[in-house]
């Protein structure tokens, strides 16, 4: 998921292509591919930017205990900001690897979110070792990976979409790409977490990219998981 192969919106003036894939329907080769990372530890080394990003979020809940609602992927931190003011009982974490789209954010000082400077799945890791639950989990436009061979790059075909899920609560995923959406919408049912999927029309943007799409024409794709039920035996 880390290598990142789309632009950011530059200018009010730039249109964005639709996806073009070699896929013509779900990848032949996700049930296995989630199946092996459902049944498996995603385990791997946290880089240093990540450890002292996280460590300001642990210190935030520590000092004051809240819900926690992360923005993963969210790029200049505008939906983590719309979601803070949306969400106000709420810490909003948003999570996002490249420091020049951070650095974009125009911040809103009385905000209850932070924005992390991390790989977001180093992030999932380091809180569920610690025993953090998210109560809502947005991804919104991840990079779609369209070629078949990146599946493994893709959220639900990377090794660490159990981990997301073990984090809890409900789950949003948006894309530009009617496909990312059914894909990740069948993993979810993989993982016993049914959901819906739904078209995005009318409502103001929440994202740069989603407002980019929009603006390029693209038809918008929304799947929505409810948080799991847990067993009273688990
Ligand atoms: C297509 S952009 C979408 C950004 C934002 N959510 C939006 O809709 O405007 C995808 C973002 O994911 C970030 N990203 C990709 N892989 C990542 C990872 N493993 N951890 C954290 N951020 C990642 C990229 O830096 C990029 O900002």
């Amino acid at each position: 998921m880390n290598k990142h192969p789309s632009r950011m919106p530059q200018s009010s003036l730039e249109l964005s292509r639709t996806v073009l894939s070699n896929q013509s329907g779900p990848h032949p080769r996700l049930a296995r591919t989630v199946s092996r990372h459902l049944h498996s530890e995603f385990k791997r080394p946290v880089a240093t930017h990540s450890e002292r990003a996280y460590a300001e979020l642990a210190a935030s809940l520590q000092r004051d205990p809240r819900p926690l609602i992360l923005d993963s992927f969210c790029g200049t931190g505008q939906s983590t900001r719309m979601l803070a003011q949306q969400h106000p009982q709420a810490l909003v974490a948003g999570i996002d690897q490249s420091a020049h789209r951070l650095s974009r954010h125009q911040a809103d000082h009385d905000g209850n979110y932070l924005l992390l400077h991390a790989s977001a799945e180093d992030i999932w890791q380091l809180l569920w070792r610690d025993g953090y639950r998210v109560q809502h989990h947005y991804l919104l436009y991840p990079n779609p990976w369209p070629k078949g061979k990146h599946l493994q790059r893709r959220v639900h075909g990377h090794a660490s979409f159990a981990l997301l899920l073990r984090l809890g609560g409900a789950v949003e995923l948006r894309s530009n790409w009617q496909l990312y959406a059914e894909e990740f919408g069948v993993a979810m049912h993989l993982a016993g977490r049914r959901g819906y999927l739904t078209r995005i029309t009318g409502e103001p943007p929440l994202t740069l990219f989603e407002e980019k799409y929009r603006r390029s024409g693209h038809q918008l794709w929304c799947y929505r998981a409810g948080p799991a039920v847990t067993k009273p035996d688990e």
